[in-house]
């Protein structure tokens, strides 16, 4: 068993100088050390092509942890810094793999790190599979544990995603591969299968005898900034609805565990997934919706993005059903919708009960509301009597985690970087979850592509809730989205 503190590893870091690194990785790391997971046995090397110093890449951690962190003891700080050294390095040049391997080794020495070695691939995509068959072909692979941290997106098809699959495996087993999905260490994701499974209130009406539907929104204020060149080759379906969607969806349709272990988690989750319905071009055209956004007088139009094709058909809309045939809500539709330049950043989950009677006319659903950004809430919308009227009226059941609970909440990346030092796998996608999400984006992709020529891409104002075809997917005519 990994031992869970003063954890002995040296970390191999591809895309060390990135944002990703900048912003989340290293508070993560500095985080876990000052909370002992990592201590005087870690060493860490950070590679990417420009030609920085250890020191240069140390003050730039530096820069990263007084960013995120108000309050820093230097010594602390100094003597973490000490550990991170730079490799300039591109991955696609052998010779580069034979210095790492080299460093690595020393560094092994002096830190005590008994050949254990996490490898960190926080880089482009494109790269994933270069790297995976150069760190088996050169033998980068240490004498004790390995682990193989990918980060997404993990393909763009089923075929890709297994093409990659079959490079990484050439080096890690199944259970030495953690492919991140940063939804799995939020707060209220984690809080999905507590609140099922410990309330009777809530677990006794999750069937499909109360629930009508579910609604999962993820949107994004933002457009796409900087990163249209890599949107082109995405879209939301592929960006947003194949990983975190369908992680939320399956926390919130699996069937109850049979423990709370890695293993028996996944094993729920497989069995729901293997029971997915795949979308038929009637169900296409009846519940699914994409779309781009416009601009207006201070914000451009997708297809004005810089690296943006002018004629582009690529989605930053998407919404859709997602039915599984097994589980406590079999048949139950899960509708989600996700975009760029909505009405405000905001993630979150409704689950909208059946009505029970009509003895009092049109009472509003009961609904139980979890949102994950950018607050943690849970709320319960109930139907009570009016006070001086006949009628019914709607109150909420709120809670919402206080300042002081939030600032305890660790980063998703602090989570599941300790998941990894520690090899706890709950919260990570296996390869059989993924082939299912991507069985069911490659349906759809394929679908809005023999749509293409017939059916113009619907464009939405921006800072709305998307187009308003996304209004009109439910199977029941008088179902409509809570969160308006
Ligand atoms: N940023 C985020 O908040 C975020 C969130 C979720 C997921 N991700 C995922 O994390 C990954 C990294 O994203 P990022 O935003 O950090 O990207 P980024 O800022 O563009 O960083 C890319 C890194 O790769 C290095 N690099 C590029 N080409 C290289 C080559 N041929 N050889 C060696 N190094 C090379 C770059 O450094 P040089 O230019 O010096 O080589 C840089 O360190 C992506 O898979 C992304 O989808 C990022």
């Amino acid at each position: 068993m990994t031992p869970t503190e003063n954890i002995p590893v040296i970390i191999i870091l591809f895309g060390g100088s990135g944002d990703l690194a900048h912003r989340k990785l290293y508070p993560a790391l500095f985080n876990l050390y000052q909370q002992n997971v990592i201590h005087d046995r870690f060493a860490v090397i950070g590679t990417a092509r420009r030609p920085w110093s250890h020191d240069y890449l140390r003050e730039q951690i530096k820069e990263s942890i007084e960013e995120t962190h108000d309050q820093v003891n230097e010594d602390d700080l100094k003597h973490f810094l000490s550990h991170f050294y730079y490799q300039s390095h591109d991955v696609t040049h052998v010779s580069h793999y034979m210095a790492l391997k080299k460093m690595a080794a020393h560094l092994d020495e002096t830190y005590h790190a008994d050949g254990n070695r996490i490898f960190y691939m926080a880089m482009a995509p494109r790269f994933f599979g270069t790297i995976a068959t150069h760190i088996n072909d050169q033998h980068l692979i240490g004498s004790g544990f390995n682990r193989l941290v990918v980060e997404k997106p993990f393909g763009r098809s089923l075929a890709s995603a297994q093409k990659l699959n079959d490079e990484i495996r050439r080096s890690f087993s199944e259970d030495q591969v953690y492919r991140i999905d940063h939804y799995l260490g939020k707060e209220m994701v984690q809080n999905i299968l507590p609140l099922r499974l410990t309330n009777p209130l809530i677990k006794n009406v999750w069937n499909h005898d109360f629930v009508k539907n579910i609604q999962i929104t993820l949107g994004e204020q933002l457009g796409v900034e900087a990163r249209g060149g890599y949107y082109e080759t995405s879209g939301a379906l592929r960006d947003m609805v194949q990983n975190h969607v369908f992680q939320i969806a399956t926390l919130l349709m699996m069937p109850e565990p049979e423990a709370l272990s890695a293993t028996a988690i996944h094993a729920a989750k497989q069995m729901l997934l293997d029971h997915i319905v795949l979308p038929d071009p009637d169900q296409m055209r009846k519940h699914f919706v994409r779309g781009q956004y416009l601009g207006n007088d201070d914000t451009f139009a997708y297809r004005k993005e810089k690296n943006v094709a002018p004629d582009s058909t690529t989605e930053t809309f998407a919404a859709g059903e997602i039915k599984f045939n097994a589980g406590p809500l079999a048949g139950v539709p899960v509708y989600f919708r996700t975009g760029k330049r909505m009405k405000e950043k905001c993630s979150r989950v409704d689950i909208v009960l059946k009505h029970m009677t009509n003895l009092y006319g049109r009472a509003h659903s009961n609904n139980i509301s979890i949102i994950i950004d950018p607050v943690s809430e849970f709320y319960l919308t109930i139907n009570g009597k009016k006070i001086q009227e006949s009628g019914i009226r709607r109150e909420d059941l709120k809670y919402r985690f206080t300042t002081a609970e939030m600032a305890q909440v660790p980063d998703g990346y602090e989570r599941l970087l300790h998941d990894v030092f520690v090899a706890d796998t709950t919260n990570f996608t296996h390869w059989s979850e993924l082939k299912r999400s991507w069985q069911f984006i490659d349906a759809a992709e394929a679908f809005w592509q023999s749509d293409e020529k017939t059916v113009p891409m619907p464009q939405y104002a921006p800072f709305k809730m998307g187009p308003k075809e996304a209004d009109h997917i439910f199977e029941n005519p008088h179902d409509h989205w809570i969160y308006r």
